[in-house]
């Protein structure tokens, strides 16, 4: 069936609500700030929506400000060593982002003269930015009347518009209705405000209908299944994946540590060795000779496609080099630094340890 996307929904009434109910965050402009011409800088707006893509608005605050404070503007940002700014990610988890925020920040600063261009055109030709975050930062940083869709847009257009297609073949569709949405007058408070009720009255659960301001022209309301859209294609289960993770330290206290190859999993992070992750039996690939012991621990962390497993091994060493890493002394390692992965294996690991010297 053909449906066209004229709604009697007005981005008026939301922008209204904006008004009064905006989020207040860090990187936010607040209505009547914007209303007063104060502009938001597209460096933290670009940041925050990076920072945002997979991840609560919660988990990201405090990264954001730990962000900002160290590297003020995209400039400083890119100047950082590669190793620093993935420490400061380390828990964020979706390393790639950090990669290639750095990378974007880079050329940002060496070939834009440390400006951000200011049309979604523009910024979808830099490194690491896609069609989200182009329309989002051209949206709420230039004004741009761009279609902002991330999941809370797609479940306020399925219920405003009745859409029992299921995600994700419904996507097309769901984005052609917040196009057909989107306005000219203050595109920026718009997309934020879309955003802004899906995470606070639209919500995925016991959406609070009753106080929307789109609960007139909601096709979901009227029907009553609001709670039920959008629908959802069944996901594929996850299978679990085995391994060994080998936590060596030396007498001085100096940790066995390395940085992962870009590509891949926790690429550029630091990381104990770790054997090859496989659905069945992995094999042992200690990172040197020494005689590892089994404390009975095992890491669990889940991935977006898969469960992961790994069985501790650790050992006390001499000085022997090792096949893979460098020993970091106890001073220069910073727990903080790792991938949630790594750190909960550290967690587990230090304890087992007796240090010979203090
Ligand atoms: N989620 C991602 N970006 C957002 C924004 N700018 N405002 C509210 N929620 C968001």
């Amino acid at each position: 069936m053909h449906k066209n996307f004229e709604s009697t929904a007005d981005s008026a009434d939301l922008l209204d609500w904006y008004d009064r109910h905006a989020r207040v965050m860090p990187w936010r402009v607040a209505p009547e700030d914007r209303a007063a011409g104060i502009r938001p800088d597209p460096y933290r707006v670009w940041l925050s929506e990076v920072m945002l893509q997979q991840t609560t608005v919660a988990a990201v605050k405090d990264y954001f400000r730990a962000f900002t404070d160290r590297w003020p503007t995209v400039s400083d940002l890119a100047a950082a060593e590669d190793a620093e700014v993935m420490g400061a990610w380390a828990g964020l988890g979706y390393y790639a982002r950090a990669r290639n925020l750095l990378k974007c920040a880079r050329v940002v600063a060496s070939k834009h003269g440390g400006v951000f261009p200011d049309t979604a055109e523009g910024l979808r030709a830099l490194p690491g930015i896609g069609p989200y975050t182009a329309a989002a930062v051209s949206a709420i940083a230039f004004d741009r009347a761009e279609t902002v869709v991330d999941g809370n847009v797609e479940r306020v257009m399925a219920r405003l518009h009745g859409i029992e297609t299921p995600l994700p073949p419904a996507k097309p569709e769901l984005t052609e209705a917040a196009a057909a949405l989107t306005p000219q007058a203050r595109p920026g408070d718009y997309a934020q405000a879309v955003m802004d009720l899906g995470a606070t009255i639209c919500t995925p659960r016991n959406p609070a209908c009753g106080i929307c301001p789109w609960r007139e022209p909601c096709a979901a309301r009227a029907a009553g299944n609001a709670a039920e859209l959008p629908r959802k294609l069944p996901k594929k289960p996850k299978p679990t994946r085995l391994g060994y993770v080998y936590i060596a330290r030396r007498g001085d206290g100096a940790w066995l540590l390395e940085t992962r190859p870009n590509k891949g999993l926790l690429g550029g992070m630091l990381a104990f060795p770790s054997s090859d992750w496989t659905e069945e039996s992995p094999a042992e690939a200690p990172p040197l000779s020494a005689d590892w012991a089994d404390p009975g621990l095992e890491v669990r962390h889940t991935f977006t496609h898969f469960h992961l497993r790994l069985a501790i091994r650790l050992a006390q060493v001499g000085t022997a080099p090792p096949s893979r890493g460098e020993f970091t002394p106890k001073h220069a390692f910073r727990p903080a630094d790792l991938p949630t992965l790594m750190r909960k294996a550290y967690d587990l690991a230090a304890p087992q340890f007796e240090l010979t010297e203090p």
